[in-house]
């Protein structure tokens, strides 16, 4: 009696758990991660994942590679790290590369976006930012960041780093 009585507890509990979490899913979809100005603020005190000096032929323009005299600094917010290779939902990264002269300030972002973003090159959205960690913004307006940021540019390369979650800074 006893032990009909458990498991009888135990099936009503199991359905309950089961039928939340199908219903959770089905009203909401994947969880996702949109990124606002507050993001990056402050990123120049994250953790600095690394410094890269001079210049870099695979990189071409890009991230100021062309420049003899170019610092490529990668910061890691809340010091994310990849679980299983993957980064976590949420998860951001800042590079801000200059030059000695001071004419070269870029500064570009990634973010783990997650939901159904861009679920073949694993869920990331490219981003410019303006000097203050502000989501830069284009001549018509528009906030510059997206999958296929500045017509997939940045995802051309940073899809050749798919084995290491698109990022290509190792910590
Ligand atoms: C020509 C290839 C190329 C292009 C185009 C490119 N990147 Fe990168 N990116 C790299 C490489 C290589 C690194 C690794 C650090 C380094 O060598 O400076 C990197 C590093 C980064 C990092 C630091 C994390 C990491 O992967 O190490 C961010 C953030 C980033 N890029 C964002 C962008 C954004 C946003 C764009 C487009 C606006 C872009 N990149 C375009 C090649 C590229």
């Amino acid at each position: 009696m006893n032990k009909f009585f458990l498991f009888t507890i135990m099936t009503v509990l199991a359905t309950t758990v089961l039928f939340q979490s199908c219903t959770k899913d089905d009203d909401t979809g994947p969880e996702e991660f949109i990124a606002t100005n507050d993001t990056f603020k402050d990123f120049s005190a994250w953790t600095l994942g690394g410094e890269l000096q001079g210049a870099d032929p695979a990189l071409g323009g890009a991230h100021g590679g062309n420049d003899s005299t170019v610092t490529r600094s990668v910061y890691f917010k809340s010091d994310v790290v990849p679980v299983g290779g993957l980064y976590p939902l949420g998860a951001v990264v800042v590079k801000y590369s200059h030059n000695t002269g001071g004419d070269l300030n870029e500064y570009t972002a990634m973010v783990k976006r997650g939901g159904d973003f861009d679920p073949t090159n694993n869920d990331w959205e490219y981003f410019m930012l303006a000097g203050d960690g502000q989501i830069a913004v284009d001549e018509n307006g528009n906030e510059m960041r997206g999958a296929n940021l500045m017509n997939g540019m940045c995802l051309s390369c940073h899809v050749k780093g798919k084995s290491s979650d698109y990022i290509f800074t190792q910590r």
